[in-house]
């Protein structure tokens, strides 16, 4: 008889999407939002069909993204959400429970840790292995299994920027600080309601944020479109200063300076030397904000070098552990055998 294989699925679960991975291919890659019905209570889209209905649904559904700052905030979404994530991985019925390595960020704590790995279960996962996003990503980013040398890894997700050195696949300081790309998106639509009196959503917050970034701009002037019933095309077009937006994000970056500050001030002296000699690694989707790279090697006078589609970095790395799964075992946080 043939030996049955335990399929292998790798999981990152983050505030703004959620990444599932297989056989190094990414097979899941969508919002983490769910819509459900509260009357009957029924979850009706999960993913980008729920996203995309954000903000035009009646008072009867609710729009829910059950991953607050890195961390489970609503269990049993997170679980019918993972449940049926899991199975477009794995054709149902699912004969054996899959492992799962799920990412996490560096310091969601035990409790935390245990809702991630319960809900996993619940959800259909057998054994799990939780590894630290930082790490997964390096291991995508080098592809290097056991480096000694010492790397600097910033992951600005949407709620929270993991910040971490590494070396010999082990976190020697690291931290999470509770401030993401979707903290700029909140100051953007804050800043164009309060001084500019235009109220934005969220999508068009997104769009402003994507357009301006941090770069300094001069004069240059957005226009912001908003409804308008009275003008003859329906919508106004408003100018707003790009510098003003792009200074107000500027600002808005600044605990994630301080984190990389005070990651650094508590790097061991022999590991100081390789990250300033090989600069400082970014990832996650908020890398991509325009002139962030600039921004950061102004602020840390360190060079900085951002990943290829630097979202799906932690998903990328994850593939590459769960096809090496041998090699990297020893190196997990955190081993859970239910
Ligand atoms: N081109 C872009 N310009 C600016 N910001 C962007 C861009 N593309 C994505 N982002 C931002 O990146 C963030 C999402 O990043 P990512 O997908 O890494 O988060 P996550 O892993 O779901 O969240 P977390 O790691 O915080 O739990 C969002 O705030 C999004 O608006
Ligand atoms: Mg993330």
């Amino acid at each position: 008889m043939m030996p049955f294989i335990v399929p292998r699925l790798g999981l990152d679960l983050g505030t703004g999407k959620t990444v599932l991975v297989t056989n190094r291919q990414i097979v899941y890659n969508e919002p983490t939002v769910l819509v459900a019905d509260l009357k009957n209570n029924r979850v009706h889209y999960i993913g980008k069909a729920a996203a995309d209905r954000a903000g035009k649904l009646g008072p009867e559904s609710e729009v829910i993204r059950p991953v607050v700052r890195g961390a489970i905030a609503d269990y049993a979404a997170t679980k019918f959400l993972l449940r049926k994530v899991f199975s477009k991985a794995m054709k149902p019925p699912m004969m054996l429970r899959p492992l799962v390595i799920a990412s996490v960020p560096i310091q969601l704590n035990s409790v935390e840790e245990r809702a991630l790995c319960d809900a996993a279960r619940e959800a259909g996962a057998g054994q799990i292995f939780l590894v630290p996003c930082n790490l997964a990503s390096y291991v995508g980013i080098s592809g290097n299994l056991n480096d000694p040398r010492g790397s600097l890894i910033v992951d600005i997700g949407a709620g929270v920027t993991d910040i971490s050195v590494l070396a010999s696949n082990e976190i020697i300081v690291g931290k999470t600080v509770e401030h993401g790309g979707d903290d700029l998106t909140a100051v953007v639509q804050r800043v164009l309601e309060m001084s500019f009196e235009v109220v934005t959503s969220r999508d068009e917050a997104v769009q402003v944020k994507t357009k301006v970034g941090v770069v300094r701009r001069g004069d240059d002037n957005i226009l912001i479109r908003q409804a308008d019933p009275t003008a003859e095309k329906k919508f106004s077009e408003k100018p707003v200063p790009a510098d003003a937006l792009a200074e107000f994000m500027r600002q808005a970056l600044k605990p994630v300076i301080d984190g990389i500050l005070e990651t650094l001030e508590g790097t061991p002296p022999e590991l100081y030397e390789d990250i300033f000699y090989r600069g400082l690694f970014l990832t996650g989707g908020g890398g991509r904000l325009r002139g962030i790279t600039q921004f950061l090697e102004e602020k840390l006078d360190i060079k900085v070098h951002l990943a290829d589609e630097p979202e799906i970095s932690v998903g990328r790395g994850i593939g590459k552990i769960l096809s090496e799964f041998g090699k990297f075992k020893d190196f997990f946080k955190n081993h859970v055998t239910f």
